[in-house]
């Protein structure tokens, strides 16, 4: 993690939050309850938080009734925030902030309608992806809108010896593009992308089994969604060796699946996990805003 003290020394010496982390009942994660992320964070709470986040792997901040720029802000103090290749789904004046709903006003979409729909870990397609995202709620449907965490270190344990030691030398590719067109001709509205935003998302190599850089602990690495092939395979050992991983690394022992409450900050360790956004009714309004925290060069 790239910043984790304060270099504010109001913000590092202000007055103790009073909050609780509660582990959720479920293979992964917490909830983080009494906590303003507008207010000033000292470094002993920050310290709290970043520490939860590392053992839960994914947080929920409740009730964070909480502008943009609070968003942005806190998301800051996390390391470097990424702009989305999607520029077009930015929010008016907070380009780090990417619009994640179904909304179409005047017949155009508000934000990226389909994201998620197949389980990743976000900007694996970067040679540094995404250390962790937050997620914050703007507009919830009555039905629906769930997602969806797997905890990609228990996968890579529950492994049987023999696969755990074919995969860890083995490194795949993951590409942005590897399912846009597919996404495209079912969704329309997606983008055509233009030459510049091809050439940002060109494809990259990663390991199969990932070092966390915080915790060292092992996760695995492949995605249904980025992960094109493994590298020095032929192409059908190569498929088939990927639908083995990517089936048992969703397996329902390693998932937790968040229905989101008015306010929630969901925030997730992108080394750790992987999501998916169960689906909303069509009808139904849903919205949220996404900032995505610049990660290290796996290994
Ligand atoms: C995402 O993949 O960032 C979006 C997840 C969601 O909409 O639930």
């Amino acid at each position: 993690m790239t910043a984790v003290l304060s270099s504010d020394a109001g913000t590092r010496n202000a007055p103790p939050q009073h909050f609780e982390v509660r582990r959720f009942d479920a293979p992964v994660g917490a909830e983080i309850v009494g906590l303003d992320i507008s207010k000033p964070i000292n470094d002993a709470d920050f310290a709290r938080i970043h520490r939860a986040h590392l053992d839960h792997h994914v947080v929920v901040f409740r009730d964070q009734q909480v502008t943009p720029a609070d968003h942005v802000a806190f998301s800051r103090r996390f390391g470097p925030l990424e702009i989305h290749v999607l520029h077009q789904f930015q929010l008016k004046g907070q380009p780090e902030i990417l619009i994640v709903s179904n909304i179409k006003e005047n017949g155009e979409p508000i934000g990226l309608g389909d994201a998620g729909v197949y389980w990743h870990s976000d900007i694996s397609y970067k040679p540094k992806p995404s250390l962790g995202s937050l997620l914050h709620a703007q507009e919830l449907p009555s039905q629906g809108g769930d997602t969806l965490f797997a905890d990609q270190h228990l996968a890579w344990e529950a492994l049987s010896p023999e696969l755990q030691k074919r995969v860890l030398p083995l490194k795949a590719e993951h590409s942005y593009l590897a399912k846009y067109e597919e996404l495209r001709s079912k969704n329309p509205w997606r983008p055509k992308l233009s030459q510049a935003q091809i050439d940002q998302v060109a494809p990259a190599i990663q390991p199969v089994v990932r070092t966390h850089p915080e915790t060292g602990r092992k996760a695995l690495f492949v995605s249904e969604h980025f992960t094109t092939r493994i590298v020095g395979l032929p192409q059908d050992e190569s498929d088939a060796l990927l639908a083995e991983l990517f089936a048992h690394s969703v397996k329902p022992e390693f998932v937790y699946r968040h229905h989101w409450a008015p306010h929630d900050l969901v925030f997730w360790d992108n080394r750790s996990l992987m999501h998916l956004a169960a689906g909303t009714p069509d009808e139904l309004r849903r919205k949220l805003y996404r900032t995505t925290i610049e990660g290290d060069t796996p290994f």
